[in-house]
């Protein structure tokens, strides 16, 4: 049987990115760097920071298309129009606040400004969401310390176990 690769989507929300006044960096790092570790990656979006649509999309994403895990970029700081973490907990089931809390645990060893996202981690059905900062820096750093762990809590979300052979 082919190994199973998660499915994966990942979504930048800048409002200056979408205006096209900034390269997104960030959301090509994240594919970057899940792709490495054997995830399917099967959308790249960008979005402004507009809870509305950032909602409308997550659902879409878990709902329709089924991922298994969304990685959202951006707009968990404290910035008047950030609102991802907002967007986030609105389509959320469950809670599932370790894995924020163990990227801000780890990047507070870097640098006492992590306290400053306010990103969230969630599940919607079999889908695990996961809000990340914004700056490649952060988003290295961050998935850095939650990428190796990830496996075990998707094969116990989705009960694919048995056939995934990451
Ligand atoms: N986490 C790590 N590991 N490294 C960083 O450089 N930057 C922080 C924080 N988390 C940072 C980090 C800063 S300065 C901010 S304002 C918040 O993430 C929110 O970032 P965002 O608004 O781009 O989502």
């Amino acid at each position: 049987m082919p190994e199973y690769r998660w499915k994966a989507a990942v979504v930048t929300l800048s409002d200056k990115g979408y205006a096209g006044e900034r390269e997104d960096k960030s959301g090509p790092l994240v594919c970057e760097m899940i792709g490495a570790a054997g995830y399917d990656v099967q959308e790249m979006i960008l979005l402004p920071d507009e809870c509305e649509e950032i909602k409308k999309c997550l659902l879409r994403l878990c709902d329709e298309d089924k991922m298994d895990i969304v990685f959202t970029t951006g707009g968990t700081g404290f910035a008047p129009r950030d609102c991802t973490p907002e967007a986030t907990l609105a389509v959320a089931d469950r809670n599932a606040p370790g894995i924020a809390e163990a990227m801000r645990a780890a990047s507070m060893k870097i640098t006492p400004r992590a306290m400053l996202s306010r990103g969230a981690s969630v599940i919607r059905g079999q889908t695990l969401i996961i809000n990340l900062p914004g700056s490649p820096k952060a988003v290295r750093e961050n998935l850095e310390a939650i990428l190796p762990s990830l496996d075990h809590g998707l094969v116990i979300l989705t009960g694919r176990g048995g056939e995934c052979g990451q």
